[in-house]
């Protein structure tokens, strides 16, 4: 791959996930963009299966190194629900909904976990990061997306929604796989940082 330095595109449909990348990959010196385009997800309970798909389709169409990530709740009560398909029963039944399915339930337990797919030729690899904590009682906050104002993560006592994205970034699933794919990266391709 030659010796000039790799921008890395990171590939989403949704803005907060791409700033959130954005921020950690800059805040380590790798030069990254937010390329919007619409992810081709496979039906699967594997997030690491759908991560790899859609990081492969999306390879074919821009030929650039890139990552993808794919991302779920899974609330141990509901026995993991609605995990790979948080986007899906998002857009069904939102916060609300989730809190609707914990109403009386004591056991709130939950835990976030990303999928990051990184295609960088020849690496090919998905990286997982996980962060438990629990679903608060009502919605807190209006930073960040998704199912933010309800989960609290360990060693919080917030909201991800009431955090900056620094802060969220410090506790959050996405950061710590891109926390592993960063290992690898300056390992495996030393040019692709920016050095001061
Ligand atoms: P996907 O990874 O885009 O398929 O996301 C699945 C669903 O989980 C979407 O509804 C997202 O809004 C939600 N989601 C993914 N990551 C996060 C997060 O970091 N915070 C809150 N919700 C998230």
């Amino acid at each position: 791959m030659g010796s000039s330095k790799i921008k890395l595109s990171i590939v989403t449909e949704n803005r907060g996930k791409g700033l959130e990348a954005l921020k950690i990959l800059e805040s380590c010196g790798v030069e990254a963009e937010i390329l919007t385009m619409k992810k081709q997800e496979i039906q699967s309970d594997s997030l690491e299966e759908i991560a790899l798909y859609s990081a492969r389709i999306a390879y074919l169409n821009i030929k650039k190194p890139l990552v993808v990530d794919d991302s779920g709740l899974f609330i141990d009560s509901l026995n993991g629900f609605p995990g790979p398909y948080s986007s899906y029963v998002y857009k069904k039944i939102g916060v609300q909904g989730i809190l609707k399915l914990m109403e009386r339930i004591e056991d709130r337990r939950a835990c976030f976990k990303t999928a990051l797919a990184a295609i960088i030729p020849p690496l090919e690899k998905v990286y997982v990061g996980e962060t438990c904590g629990v679903i608060a009682d009502k919605p807190r906050g209006d930073m960040g997306f998704g199912f933010d104002p309800i989960f609290i993560p360990e060693g919080s006592t917030r909201t991800y929604a009431e955090m900056s994205i620094e802060e969220k970034n410090r506790y959050s699933h996405r950061s710590k796989a891109y926390q592993l794919l960063l290992g690898d990266l300056k390992r495996l391709y030393p040019h692709m940082w920016r050095h001061p």
